[in-house]
């Protein structure tokens, strides 16, 4: 048995909060019957709960865009830094999004999160091929003979070989990268395995979706359809 209010916001209804006023105005009915109380238990295997007529199912799937400030860790949780689930606006909490892949703690940009794992692994696995492209700015100047390196798969200074990537400069000390994997601080390793190493990066690009205009600290909900799988 569990509390109508938990059961009602773990299937993504609305917050606790918001649950109670809804109950209280007659709004939610277990078994045919009009719920009273926030508190009332309820068998979550068999209950039939309604909210305004219509039944509750699973969970809303939720996919949020965040323009990471560097300075935040990509985790659930840290005993001493700042976390990006402190960017996520309270209104979407309940539906518990996780971030998909992470951003180092000095890294920008493009971060999502979603509470549905299926569409994580779909942008995260690198057989996908689901392309995430990143601004740096760097020490020296990337030469043709980089963007070969890069075509053909770096490999990294512990042995580890990437998949092909797309490096296009910009100038000097400034490149695009484009990677289709996730390693752990991947772009600065393989820039640097070239000799440049990478004093400023960010996230621009993910799954075809653009960071665009949006405010750094801020967070939008993105549709799937948005989304280049
Ligand atoms: N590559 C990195 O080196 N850092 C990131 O945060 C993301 C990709």
């Amino acid at each position: 048995m569990q509390r109508l209010d938990k059961l009602l916001s773990e299937a993504g209804v609305a917050s606790r909060k918001d649950l109670k006023a809804m109950i209280r105005a007659g709004r939610v009915s277990v078994d045919g019957v009009t719920a009273k109380s926030p508190e009332q238990k309820v068998d979550e295997t068999a209950a039939q709960v309604f909210v305004d007529g219509a039944p509750v199912g699973k969970q809303r799937a939720i996919l949020l865009m965040l323009h990471k400030p560097a300075g935040f860790v990509t985790s659930t949780d840290d005993p001493r830094d700042r976390t990006v689930m402190e960017l996520i606006p309270e209104q979407y909490r309940y539906l518990r999004p996780k971030p998909v892949g992470r951003l180092d703690k000095d890294t920008e940009g493009l971060l999502l999160f979603t509470n549905d794992g299926q569409l994580a692994h779909r942008i995260l696995s690198p057989k996908k091929q689901v392309f995430k492209c990143y601004y740096a700015e760097h020490e020296g100047q990337a030469t043709e003979d980089d963007v070969a390196a890069f075509q053909a798969g770096i490999i990294l200074k512990d042995g580890d070989v990437c998949l092909p990537a797309v490096l296009t400069p910009q100038g000097q000390g400034r490149s695009l990268v484009e990677i289709c994997e996730g390693k752990y601080h991947q772009v600065r390793r393989m820039m640097a395995s070239r000799g440049m190493h990478v004093n400023y990066l960010k996230r621009i690009s993910e799954a075809g979706l653009e960071l665009g205009d949006l405010p750094v600290g801020c967070v939008r909900e993105v549709e799937v359809s948005e989304l280049d799988l």
